[in-house]
């Protein structure tokens, strides 16, 4: 037995200088340790031993043991600190190189002002609705007040995807939808796209994105929605900003009003960005129309509402002092940067 653990002992250390790694350095234990190994292989025999002779065999055994464990261990520590010298070795660090920059995105400067937008609508009590960008007609005119063959629809030509359904030329959609689907009060806005068959130019795209907002309640009134406006042009345009409103036409507000901001450039006094008049129109509104209000099942004698609707480039234009809407849609970065 003497010369058994003469052997395993011999063994183990002509492995163990041979071996390169961890792995072999945890091969090595299993061959010799493990629950199979030589020297365990041993002990188990050690049954047959005569009881005097077992406590010696057994300080034998433990004694090999302890040196394999020991040597195994010592191995292993020499191998990881080659590994680590290695490494820092290989990793050296060139100070003098330039450094890598990482580019951090960030929003679009239209969907800044869209937010800059809600925020100021949300603290108000406002709650965002969404609704499709692929609409049916109803919903985009007839329900608007704006039948087959009135003239609204001229100014507001789109794509058309069949007679009826057609990519939505206005936001103003989506109050049909709130009506339809929610009874008063109803506080919303609702930010999105809309199209229209318009070529591009520098103020013109056949995507663009409008705002829209709609209060129905009872008692609503036109005073109502100027003092909606007043806050929200003062929060957007700086607190000095006076509005006016114009009397227009839209067909499902009834009066209805374009509103324009004094100059946030000028103060009023007249220069280029409001073309020497000192106001800048940045949106229509009106009291909804009763007919509105009726065809989505909402009494008009027992309610009233006011909507809105604000055009987004052209804020975004406004705020960021950019000339030419294009620019928004090409995605160059070196403009998108700036914002
Ligand atoms: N939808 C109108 C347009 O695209 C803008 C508008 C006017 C919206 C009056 C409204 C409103 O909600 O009351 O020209």
């Amino acid at each position: 037995m003497k010369d058994q653990l003469k052997k395993i002992s011999d063994s183990f250390t002509e492995k163990l200088s041979s071996s390169v790694n961890l792995e072999d350095i945890e091969n090595i234990r299993v061959a010799f340790l493990g629950k199979k190994g030589e020297l365990t292989a041993v002990l188990r025999g050690m049954g047959a031993l005569s009881a005097e002779e077992r406590p010696k065999m057994g300080q034998l055994v433990n004694e090999v043991r302890a040196k394999i464990e020991g040597d195994l261990a010592k191995k292993a520590e020499e191998l990881k600190a080659a590994v680590r010298e290695a490494k820092l070795k290989s990793e050296t660090l060139d100070v003098t190189m330039p450094g890598k920059v990482n580019k951090s995105g960030r929003f679009h400067p239209l969907q800044q002002v869209i937010t800059e937008m809600e925020n100021v609508f949300i603290g108000m009590g406002y709650e965002i609705a969404d609704g499709p960008e692929v609409e049916y007609d109803y919903y985009n005119f007839e329900a608007l007040n704006i039948p087959e063959g009135h003239p609204a629809r001229d100014t507001q030509d789109t794509f058309y995807i069949t007679d009826k359904v057609l990519l939505r030329t206005q936001t103003s959609s989506v109050q049909i939808h709130v009506m339809e689907a929610k009874k008063p009060p109803i506080k919303i806005i609702c930010p999105g796209k809309v199209y229209r068959s318009d070529s591009m130019d520098a103020t013109h795209s056949p995507i663009f994105h409008q705002l829209e907002g709609l209060v129905v309640d009872k008692g609503v009134t036109m005073g109502d929605l100027k003092g909606t406006l007043e806050v929200y042009a003062k929060a957007m345009f700086g607190p000095e900003t006076k509005i006016r409103l114009r009397p227009h036409h839209f067909p499902f507000t009834e009066p209805s009003a374009e509103v324009d901001v004094s100059c946030w450039n000028c103060g009023g006094e007249g220069c280029s960005v409001c073309k020497g008049e000192g106001w800048v129109e940045v949106l229509g509104c009106g009291m909804v129309h009763p007919d509105v209000l009726s065809r989505c099942g909402i009494d008009p004698k027992e309610y009233s509402g006011f909507a809105f609707g604000i055009g987004i480039e052209r804020t975004a234009m406004a705020r960021f002092g950019v000339k030419d809407l294009r620019q928004f849609f090409e995605n160059d970065v070196r403009f998108l940067d700036q914002f």
